[in-house]
């Protein structure tokens, strides 16, 4: 694997989660294949899941880490190309190739700014990034996209569902926030589980909050909550601004909100958040707190998400 931007990137979503599960049982079976290999962890936006699952599988495969917060520790960081750079000091091309030089791998997180559609969606920042950097890039999320956080999801789903064996419903339920949020953790959700059979996949969302149709064509989507959760195997609650009115919200509604009432719609679901989560915003206490909810689950898949991208570039590098 010569980077990690997309699902796009894995040649089989299967073999892929399988080998994450492997490596959850047996963490240290390549402990020592990351010998004087570095992978350098940069931050455009704030992070806990992403930054330290990232730490944890770098060291599982016996790498080393740097990481760098540009908003707090670094130069401010000009992104387009022929400014008077009077207001930053300095220039993504020097900033990303000067840090690829440092490390083996160059992991980094840069969200979207969700009031210029065409720049975000066409991945202008990150597309700078691949285009500059000398090494390997692993996308940490980005404008658009958060492709570790969907293969922690679907490999966290394969294991209640013996690896798909069993059929199920999958819901992806928009939920109530009181910020706008970028659509990457829906897109990519959306665009992984697309690429599994046996699962019925049911978007549902209030009007206007449809997701792109580059990564919701074709599937089915419903502004109806309660009829979206019947007989519902997984709910995998998220909140998104809207992306026809591109970084908007006007549905504060809190109906929408995910409530243990509305999980007794399901078929005893489990719930599902990539957290970090608003608690009696998002998410009523109950449903986070019951047996049912599988967040955490989630949170340490992220480090094997992590641990095998990583371990296919090494191995891409030797
Ligand atoms: N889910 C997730 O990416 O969490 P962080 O933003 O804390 O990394």
């Amino acid at each position: 694997m010569k980077k990690f931007f997309s699902v796009e990137d894995v040649i089989s979503v299967y073999d892929i989660i399988k080998e994450a599960i492997f490596l959850k049982k047996n963490p240290y079976e390549f402990q020592h294949i990351g010998k004087n290999k570095t992978i350098g962890l940069v931050f455009f936006n704030p992070s806990l899941r992403t930054r330290i699952s990232c730490q944890k599988a770098a060291f599982n495969l016996g790498c080393n880490t740097w990481i760098l917060d540009i908003h707090k520790d670094s130069w401010k960081i000009e992104m387009n190309d022929g400014s008077v750079m009077k207001m930053t000091q300095e220039h993504i091309k020097e900033a990303i190739s000067v840090m690829s030089i440092y490390c083996d791998i160059l992991a980094v997180r840069t969200f979207p700014n969700l009031f210029d559609k065409n720049y975000d969606y066409k991945e202008v920042i990150f597309n700078k990034i691949l285009k500059y950097s000398r090494v390997p890039v692993v996308n940490m999320e980005s404008a658009t996209l958060h492709p570790l956080q969907s293969l922690a999801d679907v490999m966290t789903i394969a294991e209640y569902t013996s690896l798909f064996r069993k059929r199920c419903k999958v819901v992806l339920s928009w939920a109530p926030h009181i910020n706008p949020l970028p659509h990457s953790v829906a897109n990519s959700f959306s665009q992984w589980i697309s690429k599994i059979d046996k699962i019925d996949f049911t978007i549902t969302c209030p009007e206007r909050y449809d997701l792109h149709k580059k990564f919701s064509n074709g599937i089915y989507t419903t502004y109806n909550q309660n009829e979206a959760f019947i007989n519902a195997d997984f709910i995998y609650a998220k909140n998104w601004s809207s992306y026809l009115d591109y970084g908007k919200i006007f549905c504060t509604n809190y109906d929408w909100m995910i409530t243990e009432n509305k999980m007794k719609l399901t078929n005893k679901a489990k719930f599902m958040h990539c957290l970090p989560v608003r608690r009696n915003v998002v998410v009523e206490d109950a449903v986070l707190d019951s047996k049912y909810s599988i967040v955490l689950q989630q949170a340490e898949n992220r480090i094997y998400a992590s641990q095998i991208i990583f371990l296919k570039i090494i191995q891409s590098l030797l």
